[in-house]
C-alpha cells in the first residue's frame, strides 16, 4: 500500500466484481475512468449513492468516463444489494461493483483508513484520464455521501485544462468564464483566446469558457 498521488499511474488490477471479473486498464481503454469506493454492501448512503451514480451515468458516458464502484463484500453480496438498490432508488444499477472481499484493491489503492475503521473502505474517488495517471483524489467519510453535481463539474474542469491553457475558478461549471493559465503573458493570451481576455489584474486575466 502507497499513497496515491496526483499524476501517479492508477495501479493495475484484476477483481472480481457484479459483472464478472473486470481488468481495469482493459475495462478502461482510452477511457476517463472513476473509481469510487464504498464502505459496506446493505448500508443506506452506500446505497444512496450507488442509486444516484447510476442514474448519472448518462452524464458520465457523454464525458466519456467508465464508472467503476468497490465495496469489500461479495459479489454474490452485490447482486442481492443491486436488487435493494434497484428497487429503492427506482433505478438499474448499470456498470460494475468491485468485489472486493480479500481487500486487495481497497489497500493498493489506501482506500481503509485504520484510524477512521479498520475494517471498512471510506469513501475514496479517483478520477484517471486516458494515459492512466491519476487526476483528482477525493476522500470522504462513511457519514458524507458524495455530490455527484461535484464529480462530473470536477470531471468538467479536468477535460477542460487537459485541452486548453486555462484553469477553471471557484465554483466554476461549464459555460462560465475561466481563468488564463498564469504561464502565459497577456499579449499571448489575446491571440490564443479570439473570444476575448479581461485582465482584471496582472496575474488575473479572465475569457470565456473556449468550449461554449
Ligand atoms: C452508510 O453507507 O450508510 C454507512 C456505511 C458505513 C458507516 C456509516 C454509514
Amino acid at each position: 500500500m502507497s499513497t496515491i498521488r496526483l499524476g501517479d499511474k492508477a495501479p493495475d488490477f484484476t477483481a472480481d466484481s457484479s459483472m464478472g471479473t473486470i481488468n481495469l486498464y482493459d475495462y478502461l481503454g482510452d477511457s476517463w475512468g472513476i473509481l469510487f469506493s464504498h464502505p459496506a454492501d446493505f448500508t443506506p448512503v452506500c446505497t444512496t449513492e450507488l442509486g444516484t451514480a447510476s442514474k448519472f451515468k448518462d452524464e458520465f458516458d457523454k464525458r466519456n468516463v467508465k464508472m467503476l464502484a468497490l465495496s469489500v463484500d461479495s459479489a454474490a453480496s452485490h447482486a442481492e444489494w443491486i436488487k435493494d438498490i434497484n428497487e429503492v432508488q427506482n433505478t438499474v444499477v448499470n456498470f460494475p461493483i468491485i468485489a472486493d472481499e480479500d481487500k486487495k484493491v481497497s489497500n493498493l489503492y489506501d482506500m481503509i483508513h485504520p484510524n477512521a475503521d479498520n475494517n471498512l473502505t471510506v469513501r475514496s474517488v479517483f478520477i484517471i484520464a486516458p494515459d492512466k495517471s491519476v487526476k483528482l483524489t477525493l476522500t470522504y467519510p462513511a457519514s458524507t455521501g458524495r455530490n455527484f453535481y461535484e464529480l462530473l463539474r470536477v470531471i468538467d474542469s479536468l477535460q477542460l485544462t487537459a485541452n486548453h491553457k486555462v484553469a477553471t475558478p471557484a465554483n466554476w461549471e461549464h459555460g462560465k468564464d475561466v481563468v488564463v493559465s498564469p504561464a502565459i503573458s497577456t499579449v499571448d493570451a489575446k491571440k490564443m483566446f479570439t473570444k476575448g481576455v479581461t485582465e482584471v489584474k496582472p496575474y488575473l486575466r479572465m475569457t470565456p469558457d473556449p468550449t461554449s
